[in-house]
């Protein structure tokens, strides 16, 4: 019995103590555990004779619950000053100017392409898209190029095992959008494009910008018009200077290349165009006693870099978060 107060003296000693609730799990194991003192107090009870368990039992359970009340005390003090500690300790100062976060922002390529999408939807073209991975047939052959036609040793290809090729030119959108339609046609296709190739100007992914427009009495007047009209709303100077110069690409006849004068006095070549070879209009299956069309393609990226100064194409695919963040604002929408 006396070792029972004993014991209770130092327990509620200790409890009091306690500063942290590490330390009261600590006590709680040491005395009520399954080998704590008091937990010990309650096993002795079948050894002691008849007449003393009832007043040992009684008093073990007294210190037991004496024991959790004091623990349970113990804990609300120590978590009350915890939440104490903290509040003095993480004192927001409200006065304090704000930290904005930071956005960030489109890339200049799709800055460029957005241009260039609204410009083209508000002359009535739709927009489709096409795989990147494409068959020899549609990325060639339907665009007049059949093997061994030196014209595919201008575009470094990549093939795939299965002979596919990664498409060279979004040009065959033109032949998979037509050749299940009847004209009017009147579509461009963004996409990315591969070849073999890479050095200041050139990069093995790039970006192309198709159009095709097809339907009766379709001349190169109206290539030239849409064309002109394009120019002047992406660069936004209604006086651009523009040539046509005649060229040959297998898909068109006759075929042009397009120049712009820039800055500083130099013609550009900026997109390749022309009036769709009938024989490309027989792959997609139009009656070409009825419709012709002219078609165009577009190297998105060297339009991005004339646009807005940037001097090498690399830069582009670096993620450089000190060159991209530059075109922070840059309002794509307003043409
Ligand atoms: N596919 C050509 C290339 O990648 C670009 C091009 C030229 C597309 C003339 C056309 C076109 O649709 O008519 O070099």
């Amino acid at each position: 019995m006396d070792n029972l107060n004993l014991v209770l003296t130092e327990v509620l000693d200790a409890l009091h103590q306690t500063l942290s609730i590490q330390e009261l799990e600590q006590l709680k194991s040491k005395y009520i555990g399954k080998s704590g003192v008091i937990t010990a107090f309650m096993q002795e009870l079948k050894n002691l004779p008849v007449e003393e368990k009832k007043e040992f039992g009684a008093k073990v359970n007294q210190i037991k619950v004496r024991f959790e009340t004091a623990l349970n005390n113990q804990k609300e003090i120590i978590l009350a000053n915890e939440i104490k500690e903290k509040l003095a300790s993480e004192t927001i100062d409200v006065t304090l100017a704000g930290r904005s976060a930071k956005s960030g922002s489109l890339h200049p390529v799709s800055i460029a392409l957005t241009r260039m999408l609204n410009i083209f939807a508000g002359l009535g073209f739709d927009i489709a898209d096409g795989p990147e991975i494409e068959s020899d047939y549609y990325n060639f052959m339907a665009l007049n190029m059949p093997e061994n036609h030196p014209a595919r040793a201008m575009q470094d290809t990549f093939y795939t095992k299965n002979s596919k090729v990664l498409r060279t030119h979004t040009s065959p959108i033109q032949v998979r959008y037509a050749e299940n339609k009847t004209p009017p046609i009147k579509v461009i296709a963004p996409g990315r494009v591969y070849r073999v190739d890479m050095d200041a100007t050139h990069s093995p992914m790039f970006h192309q910008l198709e159009g095709l427009w097809i339907d009766k009495g379709i001349s190169l007047a109206n290539l030239k018009g849409v064309i002109i009209q394009f120019l002047k709303l992406f660069f936004a100077k209604e006086d651009l200077q523009i040539r046509f110069r005649a060229s040959f690409f297998p898909f068109t006849e006759p075929s042009a290349e397009v120049d712009i004068l820039s800055a500083n006095g130099k013609w550009l070549e900026v997109l390749g165009c022309g009036m769709v070879h009938p024989q490309v209009l027989k792959n997609m299956n139009i009656d070409t006693g009825v419709y012709r069309g002219f078609a165009f393609g577009i190297g998105i990226d060297r339009f991005t870099m004339l646009k807005y100064g940037i001097n090498d194409l690399r830069l582009m695919f670096e993620n450089d978060l000190d060159f991209l963040t530059q075109f922070k604002g840059v309002n794509e929408v307003s043409l």
